[in-house]
């Protein structure tokens, strides 16, 4: 890893999973963070862990679905430190169910966090990061279900495939405007982090936790796919090793599971060809 010494990172969704070892890998490697998160404990456990390392940290708890926080990050970020050499738009939820029973709630804060989170990140950071002219980079985490359908979760496939696709699109404008901020998407596939937790801080009021649906039989099911899918995953701290690599190698698709390469391939070929998508079962 280089060294980031003179160097300032900001993560959204850092209190946990992917977000944390990314602000651990980077305050390891000299950088200065700018951390938010909606979990304001984790969070808060985090800022003295790394301030007890000696690192310099400031953090905000907010939700990325508001703008005027994610304003406020950024204002408060450049503000601290004049400048941002990556900013890891990654804070993400995930929700489950077939399309036609999922309440629309699920649709609407999924969305909101995954997709129009990611484009608050970016409305709030790269104007100032255009700004400042330096060689710097805005990393989104999507997902391999920005690449590859997966029946189990459609609200999250469809966001993911949105969050890669802006990506690609951010990146066109960057080029277009000649700015020296380069972009990247993160694609992992299952990694060992709290993402099976996500309900824990969704806000009440963007739902009725009371919804019959909860508690189907098929609700459940599909939810216990994604619970024991996660300890199966890659380690947390492998699938940053690909990422940082991506990143200083100026790679634009990070893939942090090549098993998946055939798939991505085969789902090219079989769109080509017209051939309809094939049901893999839970
Ligand atoms: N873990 C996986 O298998 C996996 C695979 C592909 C993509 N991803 C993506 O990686 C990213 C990070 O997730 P993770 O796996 O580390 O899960 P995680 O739950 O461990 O971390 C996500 C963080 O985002 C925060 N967050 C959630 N909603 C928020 C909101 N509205 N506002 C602010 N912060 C919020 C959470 O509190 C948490 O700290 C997500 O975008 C996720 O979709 C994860």
């Amino acid at each position: 890893m280089q060294d980031y010494d003179t160097k300032v990172v900001a993560i959204t969704g850092a209190a946990n999973g992917l977000g944390k070892e990314i602000a651990r890998r980077f305050a390891g490697a000299g950088a200065t963070l700018a951390l938010a998160d909606i979990d304001a404990e984790n969070l808060e456990a985090l800022r003295v862990e790394l301030v007890g390392n000696g690192v310099e940290v400031i953090t905000s708890t907010f939700d990325v679905r508001s703008v005027d926080d994610m304003e406020e990050f950024a204002r408060r970020t450049f503000a601290a430190y004049g400048a941002v050499d990556i900013f890891f738009n990654n804070a993400g939820v995930i929700s489950v169910g077939t399309i036609w029973e999922q309440p629309l709630a699920d649709w609407d804060w999924l969305l909101d966090v995954n997709v129009k989170g990611v484009v608050h990140g970016i409305k709030a950071f790269v104007p100032r990061m255009i700004a400042q002219d330096t060689a710097c980079h805005v990393v989104t985490t999507s997902s391999i279900a920005g690449l590859l359908t997966v029946e189990n979760s459609p609200a999250y496939v469809a966001s993911k495939f949105a969050s890669l696709s802006l990506t690609e699109v951010l990146d066109l404008q960057l080029q277009g405007v000649g700015a020296k901020v380069t972009a990247h998407v993160v694609c992992p596939a299952v990694v060992q982090t709290d993402l099976d937790n996500c309900l824990r801080h969704r806000d009440p009021s963007s739902y009725d936790a009371d919804d019959p649906y909860y508690r189907t039989e098929d609700y459940l099911a599909r939810f216990a796919v994604v619970t024991r899918s996660m300890p199966a995953g890659l380690p947390v701290g492998d699938a940053v090793d690909v990422i940082v690599e991506g990143i200083e190698n100026g790679t634009f698709y990070i893939l942090t599971h090549p098993m998946y390469n055939p798939a991505i391939t085969g789902r090219t070929a079989a769109i080509v060809a017209g051939v309809r998508p094939a049901l893999v079962t839970r």
